[in-house]
C-alpha cells in the first residue's frame, strides 16, 4: 500500500497518484513480516535489486535497470587529517550508470511507471534527475520529457538528457519553478512525474543505507547533501526499515549540508521551526543544490528530527575547497553539491558536533564530470612549449623539483 504521511489515507499501488487528494506527500509501505536476513542478500550481485524483497514493487513488475547500486565505498586517507576525523568513508554514488544516485529511484520509479502502461514521464531538474530520468526512459521506450530552469543546468548533465533523446522545455527561474510545472501537469494528468514526490524513487534511493550498513555497519554519522531533500528522507526510510526488521539495532544521526545561499532547512533548524521559510532566489556554483523550496522537506524534518540529526550550511568557496581536496588528496572527482558534504563535515568537526574517532560516511551524489566548467575552473599550471626540445625540458625540471622533494 502507499500512504499519506499527512492524512494516512491508503493507496493502491497500481494507482498512478503520487501525492494524496489532501495533498501531502505519499509513502510507499514496507511489510513489517518481510522475512529477510543479510544471508539471504549476501549471495546475490552487489547491485540495487539484491534488496528485491525490501522494495514492495508488485510481483509482476519486470525491472527496468542499468545495474545500478553498488558503488564503492572508499575510506579517505590522506584528507581525514585536513577534515580532523579518523574515520571516514565516501560513498561514492557517482559511480551509478548515468553518474548520480538518481539512478537508485529511477529503477524503481521507471519499472512502475511502464508497469501502470504510462508512455510519457516528466521531471523537473536541476540536471542529475533529468540525466537519469532520460536514460532509464529510453530504456523503457517511453517518452522523457524535461522541464528545466533556462540557466544554471551544468554541461555534462544536459549532454545526457539531449544524447538519451529528452524533450526539454525551459521555464523562467528556477528549479522550484520547474517542479510547480510539474506539479500541476501531474494534476492534469499530461504524464507521469518522476521527480521525489513520486514515492517509487525514495523507494530505490533508501538502498544507499542498506549498502552501507551491509558494507561496514552502522556509522555514527551519515552526511549528504540536501537540496530537495528527498535522498535524506529516502537514507531515513532505509535505516528504520533496517531496524524495524531486526537488521540493525541502531541508527545513525544525520547531517544534512546545504549551501549557504540556498539553505532553507538550515535556517529552520537554526532557528528551531517546525517548517522551513523558503527562499524566491537560492544561489550557489553548487547548481545541483541551488533549490530554495524543497518539497520533502515535512520528511526531511521528520529524519533529522529522529535521527537527532543537524543541518549545516557551506559557502561556495568552503565547497570548491572540499572538491579540491578529494580530487587531488584522494583522487575522486565529484561535483559540487557533493562536495559540499564534505565541507559539511569539516564544519561540524570543528564545532564539535562530531568526534574525530567517530565512524563517518559522506554520501558523494555525483561524479565530477557532470560539471566539467566547475571541474576545470581550479587553479593549474600550464606550459606552452615551442619545441620538442622544450616540452622535454619543462618535464624534466618539473619532475626534478619532485623527485628532489621525495627524499
Ligand atoms: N546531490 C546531487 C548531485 C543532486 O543532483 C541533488 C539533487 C542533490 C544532491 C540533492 O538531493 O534533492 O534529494 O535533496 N538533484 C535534483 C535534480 C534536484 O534535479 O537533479 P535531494
Amino acid at each position: 500500500m502507499i500512504k499519506c504521511i499527512l492524512c494516512g489515507s491508503k493507496f493502491d499501488v497500481y494507482e498512478r497518484r503520487v501525492l494524496c487528494k489532501c495533498g501531502g506527500l505519499l509513502e510507499v509501505e514496507l511489510q513489517c513480516n518481510t522475512r529477510v536476513s543479510w544471508s539471504l542478500f549476501k549471495n546475490r550481485s552487489f547491485r540495487l535489486w539484491r534488496y528485491r524483497e525490501l522494495i514492495p514493487l508488485p510481483s509482476d513488475v519486470n525491472i527496468v535497470s542499468l545495474c545500478e547500486g553498488g558503488t564503492p565505498l572508499i575510506r579517505l586517507t590522506s584528507s581525514s587529517e585536513v577534515l580532523g576525523v579518523k574515520n571516514v568513508f565516501l560513498k561514492f554514488e557517482g559511480a551509478n550508470p548515468t553518474g548520480s544516485f538518481k539512478d537508485r529511484g529511477m529503477t524503481v520509479a521507471i519499472s512502475i511507471a511502464k508497469h501502470l502502461g504510462v508512455k510519457t514521464v516528466m521531471c523537473a531538474s536541476t540536471g542529475n534527475t533529468s540525466a537519469s530520468m532520460t536514460a532509464y526512459a529510453a530504456r523503457a521506450g517511453l517518452k522523457p520529457i524535461i522541464i528545466l530552469p533556462k540557466r544554471g543546468i551544468a554541461k555534462g548533465k544536459i549532454s545526457q538528457a539531449i544524447l538519451h533523446g529528452a524533450e526539454i522545455v525551459f521555464v523562467r527561474g528556477y528549479f522550484d519553478d520547474a517542479l510547480r510545472v510539474v506539479m500541476e501537469a501531474s494534476l492534469k494528468g499530461v504524464a507521469y512525474p518522476l521527480n521525489s514526490i513520486n514515492p517509487w524513487r525514495i523507494e530505490g534511493q533508501k538502498t544507499v543505507a542498506y549498502e552501507i550498513v551491509e558494507e561496514i555497519g552502522v556509522p555514527d554519522w551519515i552526511i549528504l547533501p540536501v537540496g530537495n531533500a528527498g535522498n535524506i528522507s529516502a537514507v531515513w526510510k532505509g535505516l528504520t526499515e533496517l531496524r524495524r526488521l531486526g537488521l540493525i539495532d541502531r541508527l545513525p544521526r544525520l547531517a544534512g549540508v546545504q549551501a549557504s545561499g540556498a539553505a532553507p532547512l538550515v535556517q529552520a533548524f537554526k532557528r528551531g521551526l517546525e517548517k522551513p521559510v523558503f527562499i524566491d532566489d537560492p544561489k550557489t556554483i553548487a547548481s545541483a543544490i541551488r533549490i530554495g523550496k524543497p518539497v520533502n522537506w515535512p520528511r526531511a524534518m521528520k529524519a533529522l528530527r529522529e535521527s537527532r540529526g543537524v543541518m549545516v550550511d557551506v559557502s561556495d568557496e568552503e565547497i570548491i575547497e572540499a572538491q579540491r581536496l578529494l580530487a587531488r588528496r584522494e583522487g575522486i572527482g565529484v561535483e559540487p553539491a557533493s562536495a559540499a558534504a564534505i565541507a559539511g563535515l569539516k564544519k561540524l568537526r570543528e564545532a564539535h558536533y562530531i568526534d574525530k574517532d567517530e565512524l563517518i560516511v559522506v554520501i558523494a551524489t555525483g561524479h565530477a564530470l557532470k560539471d566539467p566548467d566547475q571541474a576545470s575552473s581550479h587553479p593549474i599550471r600550464v606550459h606552452n612549449a615551442t619545441s620538442i626540445n622544450d616540452a622535454v625540458e619543462i618535464i624534466g625540471k618539473i619532475s626534478s623539483i619532485y623527485e628532489s622533494s621525495k627524499t
